[in-house]
């Protein structure tokens, strides 16, 4: 039995948000000690190289990453790597810092491994990011993405700039950049996945990046589009063809739904995003039509429900060159990541896979579209 075991009881009887602020503001102080970090990583840290993947012109160590929304001000990426991650993802953040939605907006669903969330993007601002990721940089030894998004009070016609200026702001701290218009928690956000307005979204991204690089060096980052699980297959294929149009770097697959698959009760009457094991099936039809739809054109991080590293595997066969998790991380705890990376290897070794792009797809005709 680990600790995180023995721990989770007392944790769970607080309030989830709490627990949450706990477990992140522990996680912040082992990132500011640099040799405690040094030895979490030699013990944690480690993946077998199968496990390695070079996708959107970035090496990755192992192919399980950290999902958007644990870490939303960046506050703890050292530790996190520490623990295993492949990847981290930051944010999300918005240009000005906003409270988010007021409490309570966060609940567990035990009995269903899930979570459902209202958050409504609480985050401190992308320049406090910035600051913070500029200092940390030299202590995270993966790729760190950044998700970013518009102001809640920042009406639609104003998005595009709210986009523009934190990609400005956080450009020189990631080594990739991901635009959420997927979290159902900011009224109107989704919407921006119609074709039309993803278009000039993408349009204006595009052309400030352009100009990002110029300024530095010449490096164009990677920009990804997070979608949702609650698109119908004609919704995802305007997505798609929009994304391949603007040639974005990859699709992020998906946030959290607003749909209630196998919730009963007071459960299913809760308020916001549902993730965890719920998620699993219709994540994975979303990742798998992207897969069969863009063929490896567009590289896909799925993410959705995975609790455990069958449950990675599935995701990869799917279509996923690289996954990440967040709802099975808050249940199975900080060796979560490394049971993960080493049941992924055997599996891997079981199938006689040398490394685990070999698998990407080799399922993606399982799945029905969503
Ligand atoms: C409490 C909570 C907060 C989240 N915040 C964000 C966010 O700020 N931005 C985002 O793109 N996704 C956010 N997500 C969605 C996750 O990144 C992920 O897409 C989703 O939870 C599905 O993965 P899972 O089933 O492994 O949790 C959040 C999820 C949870 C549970």
């Amino acid at each position: 039995m680990d600790l995180y075991t023995l721990a989770r009881p007392i944790l769970w009887t607080m309030d989830p948000e709490r627990a949450h602020r706990l477990a992140v503001g522990l996680l912040a102080h082992v990132s500011r000690r640099p040799r405690l970090l040094a030895t979490l990583r030699r013990r944690l840290a480690t993946a077998p190289d199968r496990l390695a993947v070079e996708a959107m012109g970035l090496r990755f160590p192992n192919c399980v990453g950290l999902a958007a929304g644990l870490d939303k001000d960046a506050e703890a990426a050292p530790a996190l790597a520490a623990l295993g991650f492949g990847f981290v993802e930051v944010g999300t953040v918005t240009p000005r810092p906003q409270p988010g939605n007021p409490p309570v907006r966060l609940w567990r669903l035990p009995a269903h491994r899930a979570l459902i969330n209202r958050m409504g993007f609480n985050n401190q601002g992308a320049p406090a990011l910035a600051t913070r990721l500029h200092e940390a940089r030299a202590l995270v030894p993966v790729p760190i993405g950044v998700n970013i998004a518009k102001n809640r009070d920042t009406p639609a016609e104003a998005a595009a700039a709210d986009y523009v200026r934190c990609l400005e702001i956080v450009y020189p701290v990631a080594d990739f950049v991901v635009i959420n218009v997927s979290s159902p928690n900011t009224p109107g956000l989704r919407g921006l996945q119609e074709a039309p307005l993803l278009d000039e979204l993408l349009a204006a991204v595009n052309d400030a990046r352009a100009r990002l690089a110029a300024a530095t060096a010449g490096t164009e980052r990677p920009l990804l589009v997070k979608v949702a699980p609650d698109l119908t297959a004609q919704q995802l294929d305007e997505v798609l063809d929009v994304c391949l149009r603007r040639q974005v770097s990859g699709i992020i697959a998906t946030n959290t739904t607003v749909s209630r698959p196998g919730l009963r009760g007071r459960a299913a009457e809760l308020p916001g995003g549902l993730s965890g094991a719920p998620l699993f099936e219709l994540s994975n039809r979303v990742v798998a039509a992207i897969y069969r739809r863009t063929r490896g054109r567009l590289p896909i991080i799925g993410v959705g429900g995975i609790m455990s590293a069958q449950d990675a595997y599935a995701k990869i066969k799917a279509g996923a060159s690289l996954v990440q998790v967040f709802t099975g991380f808050v249940y199975g705890g900080p060796g979560f990541v490394r049971t993960v990376l080493e049941g992924l290897d055997q599996l891997l070794a079981r199938d006689g896979l040398g490394r685990v792009e070999q698998a990407v797809g080799v399922e993606a005709d399982r799945w029905p579209d969503p």
